[in-house]
């Protein structure tokens, strides 16, 4: 029903239609109407409405269907095949399916909107409708699985490279992975792996960027630590930053298959925004504060304490 309302809106796009019209021709009543039209706003939708006017549907949605991402996409096989979803608990959850089954390596897994989108750690990650890009890729890397922490730094730099190239030069990489635009986090990445101690069957790299959510739309205790590319003024295309995306990891990617991690790590390195700062750093069993000084040669963080050097190689990160 929700569709065929919106169909009528897009046949009558810039013109009010009054609910009445609506439930007339559609056969439902006009609160139905009203239920159905506020769910589209939350979507994304700019809808108009007035007492006596009715609607006026003016503005819809970048959607990211499959026919849209391959029309514009710059990679050889990353991102291809696409796989779209409208609503899914969480596109890793989806490649990991996929993967087992075979999926070729590239396989990208998209979504308007995740119910269950998760995040480090067990962390749940908001993913609103058609308010951020929210992807999964099947990559099936042939290195060992000790090196696919530097799989995330990969993603890392590919992802600061795609936002500062539409427009936010000051974003900056918080280890091992957050993406920071003013001290706040704009991207979260989740880099699953799926092999033995000796071989890496698949990975399914799960990256969601923020793009159109506003404040509004976080609860108290986010407003003042995410971000979003509205939140800081710019209006971004979320297929063409999702072709970025694609296009930078794919060239990263063919790196570190040909030449190993190290433009990777000193990517990473100029990309940082908290190496040399003070930080406190918070493990499973401790917490300690020093000077975050570099990554070695695997992607650990290295922090000087007063009692010599600390290699962390997972953990919360708080620069002070
Ligand atoms: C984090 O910040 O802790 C990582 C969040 C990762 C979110 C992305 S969105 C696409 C993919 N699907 C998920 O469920 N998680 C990742």
């Amino acid at each position: 029903m929700r569709q065929d309302i919106l169909d009528f809106l897009i046949h009558h796009k810039d013109e009010f239609v009054s609910g009445q019209q609506i439930s007339d021709q559609l056969g439902i009543s006009r609160t139905a109407v009203w239920k159905h039209i506020r769910a589209l706003k939350q979507r994304g939708y700019v809808i108009e409405s007035y007492t006596k006017k009715g609607y006026c549907l003016r503005e819809a949605p970048e959607l990211l269907s499959e026919k849209a991402i391959l029309d514009g996409l710059q990679t050889k096989f990353v991102g291809r095949p696409v796989v779209y979803r409208e609503r899914v608990d969480s596109t890793n959850n989806v490649a990991k399916k996929l993967a087992d089954q075979g999926a070729p390596e590239g396989t990208i897994i998209v979504a308007e909107e995740q119910t269950g989108g998760r995040g480090r750690i067990n962390r749940t990650f908001l993913s609103p409708y058609a308010k951020g890009v929210w992807f999964s890729l099947i990559l099936r890397p042939d290195i060992s699985p000790m090196e696919v922490a530097k799989m995330t730094l990969l993603a890392a730099v590919a992802v600061a490279r795609s936002i500062r190239r539409h427009g936010l030069a000051d974003c900056g990489i918080k280890w091992p992975n957050d993406i920071l635009v003013q001290g706040r986090k704009m991207v979260g990445i989740l880099t699953e792996l799926n092999g033995s101690a000796e071989k890496v069957n698949y990975i399914i790299m799960g990256i969601g960027v923020n793009t159109d959510i506003m404040a509004d739309d976080l609860p108290e205790d986010l407003k003042s630590i995410v971000t979003s590319f509205a939140r800081e003024g710019i209006r971004v295309s979320r297929l063409a930053l999702l072709e970025t995306l694609l296009a930078e990891i794919e060239r990263l990617y063919d790196t570190v298959c040909r030449q190993g991690f190290s433009q990777v790590l000193a990517e990473w390195r100029s990309l940082s925004c908290m190496l040399g700062q003070e930080v406190t750093v918070s493990s499973v069993n401790r917490t300690f504060s020093g000077m975050a000084r570099d990554i070695d040669e695997n992607g650990n963080l290295l922090v000087d304490t007063a009692a010599g050097t600390e290699v962390v190689m997972a953990g919360d990160i708080h620069v002070r």
